[in-house]
């Protein structure tokens, strides 16, 4: 069974074709990277999947739901969560506070009206999400800054609050673009560490990724793509000695690691 299934997506953009045909199925318990050159069309991948741009072609299914044209929010209530290339945190709210808002957006019981007549109501959903957030900084480790503004933070932490507040929305999947981009080697260990933990609680995983240590570390699957199009797929090893991979992509730089 696959949890994720793009279904020969394109996008065009005026002139350009980002995305080409593309298809492939991210499976049931597994983490699946998606790799190639910059501007191969990865996070317009994405985006088409989370519901940031519409398709101009094709369909994406999730969890046997079409998904194809549904709203970002109604697609996050499904079960599909998402980190973003370009980090987006509300600077001056602490770490916990953040990890509440994304939870409020997730679960939007309350609207104004509920907030101006329903106090009660209001202060007992308030009450949940800091519960659920506690929960989730204590699954990710993170307690010690959970009281800490986001604005002062190092750029991995601020990758893994991000992280964190997708945890908020209990996703079945997880879409994340370029998560170990920017960090040092430590905090991708870190980051290596915590994406198996999550994995392991029940969460499926689709990356995008150019750190080739981490790709061939943690994935079960990868599909590489060039101008839009997929060139390959298969398991690490296969991808690592892929003629054509290695052409458009890997080139020496990791065959001379590996
Ligand atoms: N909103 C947009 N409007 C026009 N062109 C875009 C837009 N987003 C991406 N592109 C173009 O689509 C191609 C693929 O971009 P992108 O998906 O960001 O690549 P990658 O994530 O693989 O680096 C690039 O040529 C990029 O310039
Ligand atoms: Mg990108």
């Amino acid at each position: 069974m696959s949890v994720l299934e793009i279904q020969h997506l394109t996008k065009r953009f005026a002139g350009l074709v980002a995305v080409n045909d593309l298809s492939f199925a991210v499976k049931e318990r597994s983490i699946h990277s998606l790799i190639g050159p910059n501007g191969s069309g990865k996070t317009t991948t994405i985006n088409m999947i989370d519901g940031v741009f519409l398709p101009t072609e094709g369909k994406v299914i999730f969890n046997g739901v079409d998904i194809t044209g549904k709203p970002t929010y109604e697609i996050s209530r499904l079960g599909l969560g998402r980190t973003f290339q370009n980090i987006k945190l509300f600077n001056t709210l602490t770490v916990k506070e953040n990890l509440m808002v994304g939870g409020q957006m997730f679960y939007a019981k309350s609207n104004i009206l509920r907030f101006l007549f329903d106090i009660p109501g209001a202060r007992r959903e308030e009450k949940a999400l800091s519960e659920a957030a506690d929960q989730v900084l204590e699954f990710m480790k993170m307690q010690d800054v959970a009281d800490k503004t986001v604005g002062g933070l190092p750029y991995g932490m601020l990758k893994m609050v991000e992280l964190a507040r997708t945890m908020m929305t209990k996703p079945r999947l997880i879409l994340l673009d370029e998560p170990a981009a920017g960090l040092n080697p430590s905090e991708r260990k870190q980051l290596i560490d915590i994406l198996f933990h999550i994995f392991e609680s029940g969460v499926d995983l689709f990356l995008i990724e150019h750190n080739m240590d981490v790709v061939m570390n943690i994935s079960h699957n990868i599909t590489v793509i060039n101008f839009g199009s997929k060139i390959a797929e298969g398991v690490p090893k296969e991808i690592q000695n892929n003629p054509e991979v290695i052409k458009a992509y890997l080139g020496d730089r990791y065959q001379k690691q590996a």
